[in-house]
């Protein structure tokens, strides 16, 4: 039996100790917000924290994570660091098609979480293993750097929605 927690919840299974930590959040605990990408720990899209470190749950076998702490992206913005990121992420528009965005976040939390101030080097560096196929890394950099309070969202205000155009009066 594998004893460990689960943004909080304690889980003991008898799954397969070899079973990647990804399918057993997504299939046995229905945690789908990690993502399924490549499955050889080469595109950051299945990020999770194991003790607050960033981790590839693809390539993460259960026997792994025995006794240990796991956050997934449904509770990351539970947490003050994950917070800013969550509402940075939002104020600048980062996501596109949001496939890889779960992975984005956690590995940007866990970041922050060391590192009040990273320089775009330092951002660079830790974010160089999130792959987006959108290519929103620009956005990813500008959130990460606001959620620091780095810089203030330069984002264009959402526009005020107009009232619908009244029809015209028949002549
Ligand atoms: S799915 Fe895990 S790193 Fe790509
Ligand atoms: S937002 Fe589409 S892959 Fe990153």
């Amino acid at each position: 039996m594998i004893l460990f927690t689960v943004n909080g919840q304690r889980i003991s299974t008898n799954v397969d100790p070899t079973t990647p930590l990804l399918w057993f959040l997504r299939d046995n605990l229905d945690l789908t917000g990690t993502k399924y990408g490549c499955g050889m720990a080469l595109c950051g899209a299945c990020t999770v924290h194991i003790d607050g470190e960033p981790a590839r749950s693809c390539s993460t076998p259960l026997s792994a994570v025995a006794g240990k702490r796991v956050t997934t992206i449904e509770q990351i913005g539970k947490t003050p660091v994950g917070k800013r990121v969550q509402d940075a992420w939002i104020a600048e528009d980062v996501v596109q098609c949001g496939y890889c965005q779960s992975g984005q976040i956690m590995t940007a939390t866990a970041l922050l979480s060391k590192n009040k101030a990273p320089t775009d080097a330092q951002i660079d560096a830790a974010m160089s293993g999130n792959i987006c196929r959108c290519g929103t890394y620009n956005r990813v950099r500008n959130a990460i750097k606001v959620a620091a309070g780095e810089r203030a969202s330069t984002a264009p205000a959402p526009a005020a929605k107009s009232a619908p155009a009244k029809p015209k009066a028949k002549a």
